[in-house]
């Protein structure tokens, strides 16, 4: 009765449509998704073009040089807090992987060519090597979804975390949003299930506490959350360089990034926004800030997010409350017609809501850009073959003296 009401009120009553045909257990789990709907994400959807910027400036980082010369102080920084245990790794994977045609869990793609090579492996490799020169062990955290936390933990189960130890690692799912058409309406994917997909990688935080793990002994000294995407292969987790300039410069947050060499590339920049840090994607930055340049030639927006943030953990506890924005893009979604039949679409009919990770970065108040050298930190894996692809990330993997 107070899910009809509410689903009324709401103007989703068609959700119910089918409750006379289902059984008990089925019209339990409907109604379990119908009750764990979190209303507040379709009520503050942004798209591109309700976007509002405020003023945009450039935001001052550490230049490669800088990192340069100070990369022994930096790294002592970084290795004590490391051995103490306040930094705790967070690995995205709770994504779908939609370009790249798998509906595996990304982080099981094999990228090998005369041995196999999975992206998880190459990921725990490079922690490995961290943990090694940092003679310590670090906390990792794997976020997944719904759709890929079976899949996923089997993976590590079956080889052997790649011989991470298993009592440094947690799994937690991360919440799903249900997808509506064009009008609004929430779509059914069967008769007893709505459209659902995973909520974008913005609530990671809230999706960790929900999952009971703030709590967990494994975090009783973390001070940093180092979060990171499952696709760049060459990611450098728990940099201690990264971790001890991020540290001694006061800031809240850190990212890593590259430089920008053409205006058109795709990838968010990172810039102030009324004085706080903010990410402007890039198919939302104006063609004049895109092209901008200073007296030097180069670009004045020309840090690339690489999706490798540093999070204070206690100024994160802090903004945990605050609302981020909801994104809504606009896909091809799966549903279920007036007859009760699948349909396939071939056009885009729905939107999927996101929230996104780059806009914390700006709740948190202050941010360091950390210039990362491209060729040695970013090989991201989004598609089959062309621009980050398999074949780039392999080339890259070569060329960094790992054998495939
Ligand atoms: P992407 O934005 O590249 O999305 O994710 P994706 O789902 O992996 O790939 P496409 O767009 O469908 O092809 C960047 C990172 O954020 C994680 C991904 O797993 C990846 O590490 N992510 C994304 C989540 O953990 N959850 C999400 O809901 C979305």
């Amino acid at each position: 009765m107070q899910i009809e009401k509410e689903l009324e009120a709401r103007g989703q009553s068609h959700l119910l449509r089918w409750q006379g045909e289902l059984n008990d257990a089925q019209r339990g789990r409907l109604n379990r998704q119908i009750e764990e709907i979190d209303w507040d994400i379709l009520e503050s959807i942004q798209t591109p073009e309700s976007l509002q910027w405020g003023d945009i400036r450039p935001i001052t980082g550490l230049s490669l040089a800088q990192t340069e010369e100070n990369r022994a102080e930096y790294f002592s920084a970084g290795k004590s807090a490391l051995q103490a245990g306040k930094l705790v790794a967070v690995l995205l994977a709770g994504g779908q992987g939609t370009r790249l045609g798998s509906s595996a869990p990304k982080g099981v793609y094999d990228i090998g060519v005369t041995r196999p090579l999975y992206i998880f492996e190459q990921l725990i490799e490079n922690l490995k090597t961290v943990c090694k020169s940092c003679e310590t062990t670090v906390p990792l955290l794997i976020m997944t979804s719904e759709k890929n936390d079976g899949e996923t933990r089997a993976f590590f189960e079956e080889h052997g975390y790649f011989g991470y130890p298993k009592a440094y690692v947690r799994f937690f799912v991360q919440a799903m949003a249900p997808c509506v058409d064009l009008h609004g309406k929430i779509l059914l994917e069967a008769k007893d299930r709505l459209a659902v997909s995973p909520n974008g990688n913005g609530g990671w935080y809230q999706s960790l506490k929900r999952a009971g793990l703030h709590r967990d002994p494994l975090l009783a000294h973390a001070e940093w959350f180092n979060v990171f995407a499952v696709d760049n292969v060459l990611q450098h987790i728990a940099d201690p360089v990264f971790l001890g300039a991020t540290i001694l410069s006061g800031r809240k947050s850190g990212a890593k990034v590259v430089r920008k060499t053409r205006p058109e590339e795709k990838v968010g920049v990172l810039c102030l926004e009324d004085g706080l840090p903010s990410v402007i994607e890039y198919y939302e930055i104006s063609e004049r800030l895109a092209n901008l340049r200073g007296e030097d030639g180069n670009l004045v927006y020309s840090y690339g997010v690489i999706l490798n943030y540093l999070f204070h953990a206690e100024t994160l506890e802090k903004i945990a409350s605050a609302k981020i924005p909801v994104h809504a893009a606009k896909k091809k979604i799966p549903y279920l017609n007036d007859r009760g039949e699948t349909v396939l679409p071939e056009t885009e009919n729905g939107y999927k809501f996101e929230t996104l990770i780059l806009d914390l970065i700006k709740l948190m108040g202050s941010c360091l850009p950390c210039e990362v050298e491209r060729e040695k930190e970013f090989a991201p894996i989004k598609n089959k073959t062309g621009v980050d692809s398999v074949d780039s990330a392999r080339e890259l993997l070569k060329k960094n003296g790992v054998k495939l």
